[in-house]
Parts: C-alpha cells; sequence; structure tokens
C-alpha cells in the first residue's frame, strides 16, 4: 500500500475530468469536482482536455500509455451512477461506499443528496480529499460522514457503525476500483458485513478484474497492472465471472447483472472505447432475505 494518498484514485478522478469536459449531449456523466483532485501533469491534462483538440490529444495520450483504463473507468461510472440513483428510487435509505477515493456521488446525484452517505478510505487520501473540496466550495456535504479506515488491518463494520450507519436498513454499497487491491479473507469479510448489516435487497455494486487474466503471465497481464503496481497499488485479487453465482450465493448474495466494461462501451460508445479489454467488469448483487 502506499504511505500517502492513493495516485490510483487521482488517476480515476483524471479520467472523469477528462470526460466531463466533452460536451454535455456526448459526455456519459458530469463530474465538476474530479479537477480539483488533481495536481501537476494531471491538472495539466484535464486543463487541455476542455477544448476539443487537447480532448482529442489528451485522449490519445492517456490510451497509448494506458490502453483501455480511460474507457473503461468513464463507463463503469456512468453504470453505476445508474446503478446507485436507481437503488435509492427503489428504496435505499443510506449509502456507503467503501474505498471511495475521489468518488462524488454523494454532492452530484440528486439521490445521493438526500440520503446518509459513508465514504470510507484510508487516512492520507480521505484527508486530501477533504480539504481540496473546502478549497474548492469552502465546505464539506452535509450529508456525508467520512470514515477512516483500512480495510486490510480494522474491517468495515466497527468503523462505520461508529460513524452512525445503521444496521438493517436497506442499504446501497459502492465497492468501485478496490476488490483489485485486497486479499481474499479482507474481501470475505467485507461481504459478510454487507449481508449481515444490510436488510435484504441492499444492493452491492462492485468492479472487478476477472481472475483468468491476473493468472496470467507476461504480455497478457491486464494492460495498466504495470502503471498500479508502479505506483504501489498491484492488482492481487479478481475473480471469475462463470462461477459468478455460486461465489454470491454461498455468501448470502444474488446476482442482479454483471458485464465488462467492453460490452457495456459497446452501448454506449465514448471515443477510444472499441479497443477497451474484457477482463474488467462491473456487477451488481442483492442481499439475499434470511440470510
Ligand atoms: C482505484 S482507487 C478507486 C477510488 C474510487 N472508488 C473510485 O472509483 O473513484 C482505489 C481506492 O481504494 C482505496 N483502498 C485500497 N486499499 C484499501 C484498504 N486496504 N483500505 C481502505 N481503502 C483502500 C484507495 O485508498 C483508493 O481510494
Amino acid at each position: 500500500m502506499p504511505e500517502g494518498p492513493s495516485k490510483t484514485a487521482e488517476y480515476v478522478a483524471t479520467f472523469r475530468a477528462v470526460e466531463s469536459a466533452r460536451p454535455p449531449g456526448e459526455r456519459l456523466f458530469s463530474d465538476p469536482y474530479a479537477a480539483c483532485f488533481l495536481e501537476g501533469r494531471l491538472a495539466l491534462g484535464a486543463r487541455l482536455a476542455r477544448n476539443p483538440l487537447g480532448q482529442r490529444l489528451v485522449c490519445r495520450y492517456i490510451d497509448r500509455n494506458w490502453p483501455g483504463s480511460r474507457p473503461s473507468a468513464v463507463i463503469r461510472t456512468r453504470l453505476i451512477d445508474d446503478s446507485v440513483t436507481a437503488a435509492i428510487e427503489g428504496g435505499a435509505e443510506q449509502l456507503a461506499i467503501l474505498g471511495a477515493g475521489y468518488d462524488t456521488r454523494a454532492l452530484r446525484l440528486a439521490a445521493a443528496r438526500g440520503i446518509p452517505v459513508f465514504e470510507l478510505d484510508q487516512p492520507p487520501t480521505q484527508e486530501r480529499k477533504k480539504r481540496k473540496l473546502i478549497e474548492r466550495d469552502g465546505e464539506l456535504p452535509s450529508n456525508v460522514n467520512y470514515v477512516p479506515f483500512d480495510l486490510l488491518e480494522e474491517g468495515v463494520g466497527a468503523p462505520l457503525e461508529r460513524a452512525g450507519f445503521r444496521t438493517g436498513l436497506k442499504s446501497v454499497y459502492i465497492w468501485e476500483g478496490v476488490l483489485s487491491y485486497l486479499t481474499p479473507e479482507a474481501v470475505d469479510q467485507t461481504l459478510a458485513w454487507v449481508t449481515a448489516s444490510g436488510a435484504a435487497e441492499s444492493r452491492l455494486i462492485y468492479t472487478y478484474v476477472d481472475v483468468a487474466l491476473l493468472n496470467e503471465g507476461g504480455e497478457d497481464r491486464p494492460p495498466w497492472s504495470a502503471q498500479v503496481a508502479k505506483v504501489g497499488e498491484p492488482f492481487r485479487y479478481g475473480l471469475d465471472p462463470a462461477k459468478m453465482d455460486e461465489f454470491l450465493g454461498s455468501r448470502g448474495l444474488r446476482e442482479i447483472r454483471d458485464q465488462s466494461t467492453a460490452e457495456a462501451l459497446a452501448r454506449h460508445p465514448v471515443p477510444g472505447g472499441r479497443n477497451a479489454p474484457g477482463f474488467y467488469r462491473v456487477a451488481e448483487a442483492e442481499v439475499l432475505p434470511g440470510r
């Protein structure tokens, strides 16, 4: 784990800032906060992307160096935005974002602004996020509870309950871009907590890397795995989409959907998205009654 704020979280914020700079009728979402989390070359890239030529050059640069990562992050953001809104409109009363990084759904999504949101992350990333939001807006959103934690050390339950997360309510949980960095034990403990804390029909929305790719060696590894390893956040955990039913079922959950970002991009195209890899997946599961 890196000692300072997460660099991968800043990369995701960069991709969101670049997408948000596209014209309103074309972009898949608008995250007006994403740019405030960026510094140095990443901030410069986001600024350049505000004009059409800069947008093309910046996307080309990112896509050449990190093939597929930008369109994958963009489409996953849109899919998760839609799922979170649907879950809250379907009755979820609280939202927990595990490994929140620079996720700004608590501010961006109208549905999320109306319920308590619990954002969990390691302290360096969370403190930096709070500082940047205060620099931008002079205040923090009143519906957000910032919960410092380390999933590999304390786990998720105790810190969340201390922060006021209410067990037994219909809830929605986001686990975006985090599973790949965890251990099997931490994943199991978190899922056990999700099913113990959320009422039946609570939703867990998560992304994961197809384990087949992690098992490959050399050039078949995910194309951006070398970069995430270089910043101290290597991919080390994956799941098998063919065995997802069994994996979830034995943990008190039921699959709602599971698709690769490449499949989703075929329906919501973004420039440069045609070469997105099939190994990165966005999935949603529901807590079963009477676990
Ligand atoms: C790739 S970023 C994704 C951030 C955010 N979910 C998003 O999609 O914008 C991974 C996040 O997971 C967090 N993370 C990784 N390992 C963690 C751990 N052991 N405990 C808590 N957070 C962790 C990092 O701090 C970082 O914010």
